[in-house]
């Protein structure tokens, strides 16, 4: 079972990197405020796909008679529209009743009248619906080829780094910011490895949690992420296609298998330094308000030595929001930053092709050509005064015997970068 912990504010529509200092109390006022919002957008679902549906089905009742007999299934394929809906919701109940209680350490009171239904933003359904597809990446077969395209190749470095025939892998700890609904740092913790997911969201969090320690029969489930995209449907059977899940089931991990959950925002979550071996970023580092602030959490809690794996485009998910820093740097940039930080880049693949959550019958599809990069801290970076003295005295003498110049040793420096 994956235990979710809460640290810290969960942020939300007071999340903004210029952070107004709050009270404790405030602070806790605000989390139980927008825990709330999150749980109303799940119970709004269905109220909101139905004015959907019925705004399409006005619209075609608009058309002049003669148009709607051409189009004999048009109304029967809306009525299917909102089955699936229902269906929907009905996954959406269960994940609100056991989100209630999920974290260990934090409790957000109850609701006054839990059977109110409260209307919900586009930008909260707009959350709630890419929530839904993210069941079809993570845990259905539907999604195992977008996984393979994601997760295998960070998978596949992680095991090459560190094997399991020269590490205690269940010494090796590897922690997934931005862990969505938990497949691929579960997936770590099936092979052994120490491994926590982080996330921020309460969209991903409840639904990480139902899937995690509540669905245990593999493929019992129905959902129908597909039905909001009116547009872009060559058949209209579609737009109504079902994927079941989970795939595999959640709860067959080792006994001994180290997998968490911790809520929070990464750079507030983690502060520790010297702590992680492995962080591996998928499809993360563009949620942030500032990039280079995620790198430096990143170098001050690897280990020396530690590796940062790192796949994904730069779809920075800030950009253009009222309000909000936003610093949309190239690769090339936040590059740049990364060498000069001390990070040692190892490995370098600038363009993997994935997709995320796709529809993969769309006459829409979105390729992201994002780049893979494996950036070591290095593990000699910790020098005492005496030492490096010692080091300068042994540069000196070597300077001596050779003609080409000492390895710089300046924590601070450009490293012996390759593009593989
Ligand atoms: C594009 S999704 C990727 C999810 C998952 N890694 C995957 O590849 O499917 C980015 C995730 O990062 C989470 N996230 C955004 N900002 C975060 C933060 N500051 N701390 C932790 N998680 C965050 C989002 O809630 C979202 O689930």
């Amino acid at each position: 079972m994956a235990e979710t912990t809460g640290e810290g504010a969960q942020g939300g529509s007071f999340f903004n990197k210029e952070r107004i200092k709050y009270s404790p109390e405030e602070e806790a006022r605000l989390e139980r405020q927008h825990f709330w919002r999150i749980i109303d957008a799940f119970r709004f679902y269905r109220v909101h796909v139905q004015e959907q549906v019925k705004r399409a089905e006005r619209q075609f009742l608009s058309l002049p008679q003669r148009h709607q007999n051409l189009l004999p299934n048009v109304v029967s394929n809306l009525a299917r529209i909102s089955q699936c809906a229902d269906h929907n919701q009905d996954i959406l109940q269960a994940i609100v009743h056991n989100s209630l209680h999920m974290f260990e350490n934090i409790e957000y009171g109850e609701r006054e009248d839990p059977r109110k239904v409260r209307p919900s933003t586009t930008f909260d359904m707009d959350k709630l619906k890419s929530t839904i597809k993210q069941f079809a990446r993570d845990w259905s077969e539907t999604g195992r080829a977008e996984r393979d395209t994601c997760y295998k190749p960070i998978i596949q470095e992680i095991q090459r780094l560190f094997p399991s025939d020269q590490y205690d892998v269940s010494k090796v700890s590897v922690l997934i910011p931005g862990a969505g609904l938990g497949r691929l740092a579960w997936e770590i913790a099936r092979l052994g490895y120490i491994c926590q997911g982080n996330e921020w969201s309460f969209f991903m969090l409840f639904s990480s949690n139902f899937v995690l320690n509540r669905c245990e029969k593999v493929n019992s489930l129905t959902l129908y992420p597909w039905i909001h995209q009116f547009s872009n449907n060559k058949k209209s059977s579609d737009q109504t296609r079902p994927i079941i899940f989970p795939d595999i089931n959640p709860q067959s991990l080792p006994l001994d298998a180290d997998f968490s959950m911790v809520a929070g925002d990464f750079v507030e979550v983690y502060r520790d330094s010297d702590s992680w071996d492995c962080v591996a970023t998928c499809f993360f580092i563009d949620t942030a308000h500032n990039v280079i602030e995620y790198v430096e959490t990143i170098w001050k809690i690897l280990k020396p030595g530690g590796v940062w794996i790192n796949l994904g485009p730069l779809l920075y998910h800030f950009e253009n929001m009222a309000n909000e820093l936003s610093v949309e740097l190239s690769y090339e940039d936040i590059r740049t930053a990364i060498v000069n930080f001390g990070f040692h880049i190892e490995v370098e693949k600038p363009s993997v092709q994935t997709t995320y959550t796709e529809n993969d019958r769309s006459m829409l599809r979105y390729i992201y050509d994002c780049v893979f990069f494996v950036a070591r801290k290095p593990a000699e970076l910790y020098f005492t005064e005496e030492e490096e003295e010692e080091d300068e005295e042994e540069d000196d003498e070597d300077d001596q015997q050779q003609s080409s110049p000492p390895a710089a040793k300046s924590p601070r420096r450009e490293g012996t970068d390759t593009l593989t």
